[in-house]
């Protein structure tokens, strides 16, 4: 792309998601750090706009002279009672991108973990169609939280024909019981912060304890990493993810 707006001098608007890992600068990809850099503009969500946030402190970690712009995002609660300022906060956030884009500018927008993953980002596109952009977007893939806690902990998170789910825990442990179901799966639960002792209490109930871990505010200076069941009454930070290992491994499993 930079090659043939080397030799067109055509440039045309670029939206690019930039998966900025859990929160370690150092698991930054390279890939993220030449997006960032070849960016026009990069704006990181934030909930107070005069503190930076997540994703922001990550990448200036990294770059310190990085130029951001911060957009208003509403995050109070994942769930259907903040569905409405939540969309409000994505219209008015794509709102502040439309200029930008419409003078052709390549605007990155820095996410945790991947884009693609349970991310604000395909929220910020959905709200620049409703307002009538329809212009190129792109992803730069991310590490997860999961990986990171994996890797934290020595943890195999899959191995042979072993299957993963990766279920929230938002508003309970439905989905963490369902994907219990079947022994030979490996789980990751994401946003389970609030029950995080009803998750403790789910996976000793069946059996489920053995090398179950969890690792809240990975990557940030007060991270926490543990076997699940150290986790205690609860509840976590928000930032909670929990790897649940499949049971009955052999030795050969590959
Ligand atoms: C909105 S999702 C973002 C997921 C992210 N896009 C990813 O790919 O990992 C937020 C959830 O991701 C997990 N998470 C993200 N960053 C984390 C961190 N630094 N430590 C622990 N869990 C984290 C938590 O389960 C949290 O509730």
């Amino acid at each position: 792309m930079a090659d043939r707006e080397a030799s067109t001098g055509d440039k045309t608007a670029l939206l690019t998601g930039i998966g900025v890992g859990p929160g370690d600068p150092g698991l930054l990809t390279l890939a993220a750090l030449d997006a960032l850099r070849r960016a026009d503009r990069v704006v990181a969500p934030t909930t107070d706009t005069d503190v930076p946030g997540r994703a922001e402190s990550i990448v200036t970690a990294a770059l310190p002279d990085l130029a951001v712009d911060r957009l208003l995002f509403d995050m109070s609660r994942d769930g259907a009672g903040g569905e409405v300022a939540r969309k409000a906060s994505h219209l008015a956030a794509a709102a502040r991108l439309l200029p930008w884009l419409s003078s052709d500018e390549h605007v990155a927008f820095v996410t945790l973990g991947d884009p693609n993953i349970y991310s604000t980002f395909p929220s910020l596109v959905h709200a620049l169609g409703d307002l009538g952009w329809h212009g190129t977007v792109a992803t730069v893939p991310g590490i997860t939280a999961f990986q990171a806690l994996a890797a934290e902990t020595g943890t195999v998170l899959l191995d042979g024909t072993e299957s993963l789910s990766l279920v929230t825990a938002l508003d309970g442990v439905d989905h963490v019981a369902d994907a219990l179901e079947d022994p030979e799966r490996a789980i990751v639960i994401y946003k389970g912060g609030r029950h995080i002792a009803a998750v403790a209490q789910l996976l000793a109930e069946r059996g489920r304890l053995g090398g179950a871990v969890f690792g809240e505010r990975l990557g940030l200076d007060d991270q926490r990493v543990g076997s699940i069941d150290e986790v205690g009454d609860g509840p976590a930070s928000y930032l909670v993810t929990v790897v649940v290992p499949p049971t009955g491994r052999s030795e050969s499993g590959r």
